[in-house]
């Protein structure tokens, strides 16, 4: 059983690097925090990633999004684990389970700013990366706008069956179901946050969404108003999830790639005591108990190795 810690970052492949580093500012509110050319990067995924890149904080981590120039598409969800010897014990524990892991380079480790990592494919095609160390700092967190921003809360990825994903993920890892959408959707928590991971029913592999928490329930009205001020593209929200009781909001991003804030996720504290629900998606209400118009936010496919 493989122990995640924590979420640790998102790597997205951009082909216009400009125009996404201005929206994850700009528009999010991210503070950026390093471009840095990554050349030494393509002996891990040779052809996929090449060129500039930069970096985007929100928290304590170094940084939690990586924006790559070169192909568009998400390169890589990562988790944190305990130290080293997780690490190495979580490469036994998948290449015995069948999985092909592949262990970063140093300049790759150094670039996403942790000691090591590893990466594989998870039975749906989603690039996961596992590090351990992953650099904190306590420079507090300069917002390029002031969007209330507190942490980078859960990411979400598609699998074209969501019971076979969380049967992936209860089987080697330490998630466990919080609560089930029907067959869209499995939310799962590694700590006592309702889902730090989620999978959505989709097409094929990719990032649903990456989900920033904000303070208040002021900053996700706040931030409402200025997205569609900036003729920012919403997809889902204000609304509130009647799982995570979070109010949320789902907006998208250049090159596909949706972004979520939102405020307020439950905290499952008697682990023991919590009862998994499942909630029927075509009952008004199971997504947003606010009956706002439903539907799910758009994937930005995993984008694959060249060649
Ligand atoms: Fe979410």
């Amino acid at each position: 059983m493989i122990e995640l810690i924590d979420v640790a970052y998102v790597r997205s492949g951009v082909a216009d690097l400009d125009k996404a580093v201005r929206f994850a500012t700009e528009m999010v509110g991210l503070e950026l925090v390093g471009p840095a050319d990554i050349g030494a990067d393509q002996a891990d995924r040779p052809g996929q990633e090449r060129g500039r890149s930069a970096q985007l904080r929100a928290d304590g981590r170094h940084h939690c999004l990586a924006l790559v120039e070169g192909g568009s598409g998400v390169i890589s969800s990562a988790f944190t684990v305990a130290d080293e010897d997780a690490l190495a014990a979580a490469e036994t524990e998948l290449e015995r389970a069948g999985f092909t892991v592949s262990r970063g380079s140093p300049a790759a480790a150094r670039e996403r700013r942790v000691r090591s990592f590893i990466g594989f494919d998870d039975p749906f095609g989603n690039r996961i990366e596992l590090v351990s160390h992953q650099v904190t700092v306590t420079k507090p967190v300069q917002l390029t706008r002031p969007a209330g921003i507190t942490e980078f809360g859960h990411l979400c990825l598609d699998a074209t069956d969501v019971r076979e994903a969380y049967r992936f993920w209860s089987t080697h890892f330490n998630a466990r179901v919080s609560d089930w959408v029907g067959d869209a959707a499995c939310l799962m928590r590694i700590d006592p946050v309702h889902h730090k991971l989620a999978v959505f029913r989709g097409d094929g592999p990719g990032l649903c969404h990456m989900n920033f928490q904000v303070a208040t329930i002021d900053d996700v009205f706040r931030n409402w108003h200025f997205l569609v001020d900036n003729g920012v593209g919403i997809q889902m929200g204000p609304g509130r999830h009647p799982q995570s009781t979070a109010i949320f909001l789902y907006f998208l991003g250049p090159e596909g790639f949706t972004y979520e804030y939102s405020y307020g996720v439950r905290r499952i504290e008697d682990d023991a005591a919590w009862r998994p629900r499942t909630f029927d998606p075509e009952e008004p209400g199971s997504i947003d108990m606010w009956l706002g118009p439903q539907r799910k936010p758009s994937t930005q496919p995993q984008l694959r190795p060249a060649g």
